[in-house]
């Protein structure tokens, strides 16, 4: 589905969720008025400019939840990145644990967000924005020197139409359940956009702050951070906000 505006292409396929055929559903959308971001930010995009998707999946919920989420993490931005790749001449790279990027620029992100339903299964739903004929003046001032677009960075003419047609080709082949026991596969081509480990880190994990280094990147587990007391600590990426 392709709608001119919704309030969050994500609530939108969430709450088609129990009908018949969900599994599969994307909706996009050229202009959301309460698109969400990562750890209740918002994602603001202007009219036509952005690529916006969300991808609805259903399993059982009796499915090993958190390792879903994290191949989920994984999957959807590699196959961002591999859109991009093929769509333009743009070579994103990713930062744990799934934001877009460009030269330290946000290029996109992704939010990804689950709901029980009635019949003993779980929708998880994969919503994508992807930056692509924005200009500066489009983002608000306070993500002037932090955001980017391909617009602004490639050496040609972006056409939406076509990164959202890669798009869907890599997220069919990445995130189709199938797949979902590839775990190492995955965390291979994750690992080669991935901005590089041995990083000083902050982060936020359920109430608490943390600092170390990065040291590796679990394919189930997320990211393990040598903490500044010296112990290892594994952050699940959907638990976790990099401050
Ligand atoms: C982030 O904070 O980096 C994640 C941003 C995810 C935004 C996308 S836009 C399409 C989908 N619908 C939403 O409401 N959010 C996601």
């Amino acid at each position: 589905m392709v709608w001119p505006e919704v309030d969050s292409t994500n609530s939108r396929a969430l709450s088609q969720a129990e009908e018949v055929d969900a599994d599969g559903l994307v909706v996009m959308a050229d202009m959301q008025t309460a698109g969400r971001g990562r750890l209740g930010r918002t994602w603001q995009s202007p009219r036509g400019a952005g690529l916006l998707c969300s991808v609805l999946l259903l399993a059982d919920q009796s499915a090993a939840t958190p390792a879903i989420g994290c191949w989920l993490t994984q999957a959807s931005a590699v196959a961002v990145c591999e859109a991009v790749c093929a769509s333009t001449a743009v070579t994103p790279a990713i930062k744990w644990p799934n934001d877009i990027r460009h030269e330290g620029l946000k290029l996109g992100g992704i939010l990804i967000e689950s709901r029980s339903l009635s019949s003993k299964r779980c929708a998880w739903v994969v919503g994508i924005g992807l930056n692509c004929l924005q200009h500066r003046g489009h983002f608000p001032p306070a993500l002037r020197n932090t955001a980017t677009s391909l617009e602004m960075i490639a050496p040609h003419a972006i056409d939406r139409i076509d990164v959202a047609r890669s798009l869907l080709q890599r997220l069919d082949y990445w995130c189709a359940p199938p797949r979902w026991n590839e775990v190492h596969e995955v965390h291979q081509r994750w690992s080669s956009f991935a901005e590089p480990l041995g990083q000083r880190i902050r982060l936020r994990s359920e109430g608490s702050d943390f600092s170390g280094w990065t040291v590796e990147t679990d394919p189930v587990g997320g990211l393990i951070v040598r903490l500044d007391g010296g112990s290892l600590r594994w952050f699940d990426p959907l638990l976790t906000s990099v401050l």
